[in-house]
């Protein structure tokens, strides 16, 4: 599967099978995040969930269940550690998909159940959930095209890239970001100030730009 493929068919999955991720497959997971933490600076940890982060009073409002692990969205504190975590994060959900897992981004969560390795002047921003889903998820609501983008006689590159932002999930689906061009390069923003705003903007940028082939730096 390819990333692009990936895209079309992640959707969010809240119950999952009770067993581990198997030992090869971790493996490739635990190198795809030693690749992000070299590129990005970050300290993301995969760690299996032994101390009930999505037990109790979480389970019951998402609809957690059997989730074996999670990745800890773990990095150097600062402004724009949030839209980091949103795009290397994304890039990890993405390559999990590849693998035949299945991901949830989980901002609620027992963060004091949370093992995850946070060094001074770190911060743990959220988790994802991820593990074998009883079943691959499904389709959701969406806003449409021109929701989220109002330029006219627009490149297929920059058409491809905003169907692939309305298919990045967003928290609470609320899918609060607007593309616009500045010449040839893309920008993209969040509206409002909504919780988790910066950590989508990173997600819709990722998927941005592996379907554009653009970068918005
Ligand atoms: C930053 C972020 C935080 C999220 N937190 C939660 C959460 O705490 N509980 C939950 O059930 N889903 C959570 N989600 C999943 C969203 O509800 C989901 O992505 C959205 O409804 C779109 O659905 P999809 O991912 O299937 O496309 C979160 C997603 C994002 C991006």
């Amino acid at each position: 599967m390819t990333e692009l493929q990936a895209i079309q068919e992640r959707h969010s999955v809240r119950k999952y099978v009770d067993r581990p991720i198997n030992e090869k497959t971790l493996a490739e997971l635990n190198k795809q995040i030693d690749l992000v933490n070299e590129r990005f600076g970050l300290h993301v940890q995969y760690i299996p969930d032994e101390d009930g982060v999505f037990s109790g009073i979480v389970s019951k409002i998402c609809g957690w269940s059997g989730i074996p692990g999670y990745i800890a969205m773990v990095g150097k504190d600062g402004d724009g550690l949030d839209e980091l975590c949103g795009y290397a994060g994304e890039r990890l959900v993405l390559y999990a998909q590849t693998l035949g897992l299945n991901t949830c981004w989980a901002g609620i969560f027992r963060r004091k159940s949370c093992t995850a390795k946070v060094n001074d002047g770190e911060r743990l921003v959220l988790v994802i959930a991820i593990g074998y889903g009883v079943n691959s998820g499904h389709s959701r609501r969406s806003k449409t095209f021109s929701d989220v983008t109002d330029v006219q006689n627009m490149p297929d590159w920059f058409r491809a890239g905003v169907e692939a932002a309305l298919l990045a999930p967003t928290a609470r689906n609320q899918q609060k970001f607007f593309f616009t061009l500045d010449g040839d390069k893309p920008v993209a923003q969040v509206t409002g100030n909504a919780p988790f705003a910066k950590l989508d903007l990173g997600i819709v940028k990722y998927h941005f730009e592996a379907a554009s082939g653009r970068t918005f730096e």
